[in-house]
């Protein structure tokens, strides 16, 4: 068993039932081809999906997306968490992810990847946009945290429990963050996962790491803000999670190919080189060596 394991989280999908959003994005391809190169290229324990799975909540907008990522789990092995956001639509989320009838159900979870243990919370409220935990909910976590985990607890929801930079998003983001960085407080969280924002945001709730993923189908311009816009833009991202038994750290992630590439060395010539007297002058050496600098 490998101590040291590695989560995807991706976040804000917006898959649609056919067609694409804005009339520009198709999310659903976005989503094939990061699931592809992960498949191809990664090494990874488990994918987490914090939210916002579908665009308007239809049926077909799930059954687009479980095909496609339980089919991924299937050929890796690799288990998938699905979260849900305020663009998803409770019944249907419930019915189409979860062969579950009970549309009023939330999907709290809980998922082991040997001793690293995943709680996802449903933060959706059914009155608005904005995130909430109800008391049975916090309880309940507050339980599921009473026993620590061996690599610790990450704890993944959809909405952030920290501010970001727009301040008209602070109206949608978790009500109350007070009350779960209680319950959080002193336990063995490593890190709390959302996302929401389409952006990416780091912070800290009751002394836990908290990150905030982008969006795998669109981002949000935090520039434009300043202007007194609120900007959707093409583009994606996702999040690499690397838990030790130390801790947590988070990696921002594009989906890409080849075409971008500066330099390039084989790891092993890189390990070879640092390690010595000066680090700096040694990974100068190896970028020469590979002729690139
Ligand atoms: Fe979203
Ligand atoms: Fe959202």
């Amino acid at each position: 068993m490998s101590e040291s394991k590695v989560i995807i989280q991706l976040s804000d999908l917006h898959i649609v039932a056919e067609g694409s959003l804005h009339g520009k994005v198709d999310s659903f391809a976005i989503l094939n081809e990061i699931l592809a190169t992960l498949e191809e290229t990664g090494r990874f324990d488990a994918v987490l999906l914090t939210g916002d799975l579908a665009d308007q909540g239809e049926p077909e907008a799930y059954r687009r997306l479980r095909s496609l990522v339980d089919a991924f789990s299937e050929r890796t092995g690799v288990p998938v968490m699905y979260l849900p956001g305020n663009h998803d639509e409770r019944g249907a989320f419930r019915a189409e992810l979860f062969d579950d009838d009970d549309a009023e159900r939330k999907s709290d979870q809980v998922l082991w990847i040997d001793g690293l243990r995943i709680i996802g919370l449903d933060s959706t409220a059914k009155d608005g946009h904005h995130g909430e935990f109800d008391d049975e909910q916090l309880t309940w976590l507050d339980e599921q945290l009473a026993v620590p985990a061996p690599l610790g607890t990450i704890v993944a929801f959809h909405h952030p429990p920290i501010p970001g930079p727009i301040d008209v998003i602070n109206l949608i983001t978790l009500r109350e963050p007070e009350r779960l960085a209680a319950v959080v407080e002193g336990r063995d969280v490593v890190m709390i996962l959302a996302g929401h924002t389409h952006h990416v945001s780091g912070g800290a709730l009751g002394g836990v790491p908290v990150w905030v993923a982008t969006a795998t189908a669109y981002q949000v311009d935090v520039r434009a803000s300043d202007a007194g816009l609120f900007r959707g833009v093409t583009g994606s991202g996702f999040t690499r999670i690397d838990v030790d038994g130390s801790g947590a750290y988070a990696t921002h992630l594009t989906p890409g190919t080849d075409e971008n590439v500066l330099y390039q060395l084989d790891l092993e010539l890189l390990r070879s080189h640092i390690g010595g007297a000066s680090t700096e002058e040694k990974l100068d050496d190896a970028l020469m060596s590979a002729g690139e600098h």
